[in-house]
């Protein structure tokens, strides 16, 4: 098969990586991709991800099979209904059922029609009536923009100043377009993240293993969000027990409620749970894979990735096995120095030819070809990843080759996967 993948970062390299690895796989185009990808498949820089019209033009004249779509934006404006309609085979939920990222409003109703467990909340969208809200609520509280905005749509906040200072740059300032004209203010939870990948075919799901992502900037987790710093699967803290409660209380309400809806959800379906006292709780849905956590789960999986994939498209994952390696994944993220702010690119990237084992895999994201050196192009660089047969070694030697690679301004998180040691010790 003639594969395309869609998108430009960590995760679409893994992707790339993985699907590279099937059997029935003849040849991989990446559009946009970037210089990873470019090592094991054919980009197409000159196609964004975002220009339906193009990639369909590119999928027809390049015989493409099979099209999987990697960021949300491409999804939420349709682009699986747009290849559907011209009989072409594409990886990812339609328009309708990727609203469950693309409106966190949708989300919430729809958590709350199926009794799926998630933070209480109110919709907004005048300001007093907001204000009240929050003050009636108290703080620490959470407001969210209903729409996309590339990981910024979620506020922690911590005063009454913060809260007011939010609502008045989403409602009034329209910071954030139309995304913010609707906002939730929420109540705020404490415990641990987990990042759970439930790929279904709209009736049938399997669920990947799960990872734990590191959002903050800083070590400790301090500083402000980013799209992820780091991850680590299998998530230690998932006892035979939790997962079955999350099967039991997100799982299958999610994928059933979306049938029911009519909008069959076909895809990757990424629950952002937060493990409470009062148990799991869903912070939100993301309708593609995690990224970082993907460089992490996709190198634990010993099935056939496209196999999987493709029987998402086809409705007929109750046909398939996932086999999963008993081992431990840590990818630890080098970014550029300022990022999540400002920060400069076109930085050469030396050590990227270091003689790694094939247990460690340097995933790209922000990365370019520029004549014969690999150079910097965006906030979050490199994936490191590495696989061994704990998480104590896949620490060591994530780290070790992480050590081994440097640019001008590199940053990267010292602890990741630090936490699952914690959990492990319990
Ligand atoms: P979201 O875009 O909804 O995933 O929010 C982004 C991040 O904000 C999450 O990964 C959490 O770290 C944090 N967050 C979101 N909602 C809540 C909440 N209700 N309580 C505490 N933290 C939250
Ligand atoms: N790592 C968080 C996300 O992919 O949304």
């Amino acid at each position: 098969m003639n594969v395309l993948v869609i998108g430009s970062g960590g995760r679409e390299h893994a992707l790339t990586w993985k699907l590279n690895q099937s059997k029935n796989v003849d040849k991989i185009y990446c559009a946009p991709g970037n210089a990873g990808m470019d090592d094991i498949a054919e980009c197409v820089p000159d196609i964004q991800g975002t220009d339906i019209e193009k990639l369909l033009s590119f999928a027809c004249s390049h015989n493409i099979d099979f099209t999987v779509v990697g960021p949300e934006v491409p999804l939420s404006m349709g682009i699986c209904d747009a290849f559907e309609a011209q009989g072409l085979k594409v990886f990812g939920p339609s328009q309708k059922a990727a609203a469950l990222e693309s409106s966190k409003v949708f989300s919430k109703y729809f958590m709350n029609k199926y009794n799926i467990p998630t933070a209480a909340f109110e919709v907004f969208t005048e300001l007093e009536p907001a204000r009240k809200y929050v003050r009636q609520m108290g703080v620490p509280i959470v407001i969210k923009t209903d729409g996309l905005a590339a990981g910024k749509g979620a506020v922690i906040c911590q005063t009454l100043e913060e809260a007011d200072e939010t609502l008045n740059e989403m409602l009034v300032s329209q910071t954030f377009g139309d995304a913010g004209a609707r906002v939730i203010i929420e109540e705020f939870l404490l415990g641990e993240e987990v990042s759970v990948f439930i790929l279904s075919d709209g009736e049938n799901f399997k669920i990947l293993p799960c990872s734990q992502d590191h959002k903050a900037v800083y070590d400790g987790d301090t500083g402000p969000n980013t799209g992820g710093m780091g991850a680590y699967a299998p998530a230690a803290m998932l006892t035979p027990d939790l997962m079955e409660t999350i099967i039991e209380t997100v799982a299958k309400p999610s994928i059933e409620g979306m049938a029911l809806e009519g909008h069959p959800y076909r895809g990757l379906l990424y629950a952002g749970l937060m493990l409470t006292p009062k148990g799991p709780k869903l912070l939100e849905y993301n309708c593609r894979f995690g990224d970082p956590e993907t460089q992490a789960v996709l190198p634990l999986i010993k099935s056939d990735l496209l196999e999987l994939l493709l029987a998402s498209v086809n409705g007929t994952l109750d046909q398939v096995t996932l086999e999963v390696h008993d081992k431990a994944a840590v990818c630890v993220v080098i970014a550029s120095g300022g990022y999540p702010g400002k920060y400069e690119k076109g930085h050469s990237i030396l050590g990227l030819d270091w003689p790694f084992d094939a247990d460690t895999i340097i995933f790209h994201a922000g990365t370019r070809r520029k004549r014969n050196t690999t150079v910097t192009a965006g906030g979050r660089v490199l994936g490191v990843t590495a696989v061994a047969d704990s998480i104590p070694e896949a620490i060591k030697k994530a780290y070790t080759a992480v050590g081994k690679i440097t640019f001008n301004q590199a940053y990267y998180r010292k602890d990741i996967a630090q936490k699952a040691l914690r959990n492990l010790m319990k």
